[in-house]
């Protein structure tokens, strides 16, 4: 069987490394924030290429202290709208909402995974005070229109960042640098991965980052001084710790997982399945490889009768889950066809070549 994913193999070559790590921190004893936290957002914030990084507890929590740091700072108030995608994981929308924001969902273009600039032009009105652009599956959306766009209306452009590490623009714009601020996950099958809940925020808006600071900490910046109703939202130091190591192999990986995704694009060539598009340009970390078949159903029952595993990001579009009742009778035609044809394929840096191979030959013999 080849899985969909494999933890074990993934962190395996740095079981070590994590083993140090953890005989230093049970020394130390500084088990909360500290110089390891310190430590990993300085060396993150410097891949990403902005002024600041903060740990966060996880990437929905880094996403909801962007907009409750924005709050805190009067430059956001209940009740604003978010231009956010219709097709994304419930974690970008549920941010929204937990914020007391109100999310306009906005279609993705066709053939295309990321939000509808036009789309998102024509929903902006005077209400709409921010666009949570999401990189979905690890593919920068148009940066040069989406940057264009927020200037020209007065609007944050916060990026939802969980999916797409170090994916980059021709220019060597990094995600996390292209909007105001941005949210990222380190949940343990992300490119960067942690063992456990993880997340981070980077922006060069120092003001915000005091907010931020202060709002994931119970609202102190001082011991015993609570200026805000804040949060506990801190990253974890070990995670801080075990994240460190990983980051400074993450050029490897990626480069394993981009070369993975290479031969699948050249070499699954089955006109029954679409494939994604494939800039080649450093603008897709291919956090996923999700390709479209009209019967799904039959397809994955094919690929498990074949031993080769898939998932599907995501069977139900977050306007029609039950937690967002309200939103259940929206129609987006284009995000309720993908959320019916989309499946991931195995991709990961611990494939081996022959177990690549074996996904396209598979991928190849579908009929
Ligand atoms: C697009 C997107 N946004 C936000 C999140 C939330 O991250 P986390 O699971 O770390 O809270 C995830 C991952 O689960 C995600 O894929």
């Amino acid at each position: 069987m080849i899985p969909f994913f494999n933890i074990k193999s993934e962190n395996e070559s740095y079981a070590k490394n994590f083993a140090h790590e953890l005989s230093i921190f049970m020394e130390n004893g500084q088990f909360i924030l500290g110089d390891a936290v310190t430590s990993f957002e300085n060396q993150y914030a410097a891949f990403c290429g902005t002024k600041f990084c903060i740990g966060t507890s996880n990437g929905l929590d880094a996403l909801r202290l962007i907009f409750e740091g924005y709050k805190s700072l009067g430059l956001l108030s209940e009740g604003d709208e978010v231009l956010v995608p219709a097709h994304t994981y419930i974690a970008s929308v549920l941010a929204v909402i937990q914020s007391n924001l109100k999310p306009v969902f906005v279609e993705p273009k066709e053939e295309s995974y990321g939000m509808d600039i036009n789309e998102a032009i024509r929903l902006t009105t005077s209400k709409v005070k921010a666009c949570l652009v999401v990189h979905l599956y690890g593919e920068l959306i148009d940066v040069k229109a989406f940057q264009n766009f927020a200037k020209e209306h007065d609007l944050f452009l916060i990026e939802d960042a969980a999916q797409a590490h170090g994916a980059e623009t021709k220019k060597g714009l990094k995600a996390g640098a292209i909007g105001d601020a941005a949210a990222f996950s380190f949940y343990p099958t992300k490119n960067i991965g942690a063992l456990g809940d993880a997340g981070a925020i980077t922006t060069n808006n120092e003001s915000l980052v005091g907010q931020i600071q202060m709002l994931q900490n119970y609202g102190s910046s001082q011991k015993h001084i609570h200026k805000k109703i804040g949060f506990n939202m801190r990253l974890d130091a070990l995670q801080a710790r075990f994240l460190s190591v990983k980051l400074s192999d993450y050029p490897n990986l990626l480069n394993r997982r981009l070369a993975i995704a290479s031969r699948y694009s050249e070499q699954i060539n089955n006109p029954k399945i679409t494939i994604p598009v494939h800039p080649q340009d450093g603008s897709h970390v291919f956090h996923l490889f999700v390709v479209r078949v009209p019967d799904r159903k039959d397809f994955i029952g094919f690929l498990e009768s074949n031993d080769v595993g898939s998932l599907i990001h995501y069977p139900i579009p977050p306007h029609k889950q039950e937690a967002l009742e309200s939103y259940n009778k929206l129609s987006f035609p284009i995000t309720e066809r993908y959320h019916n044809e989309v499946v991931s394929i195995p991709l990961y840096s611990s494939l081996t070549d022959s177990q690549v191979q074996r996904v396209i030959d598979v991928l190849n013999a579908y009929s």
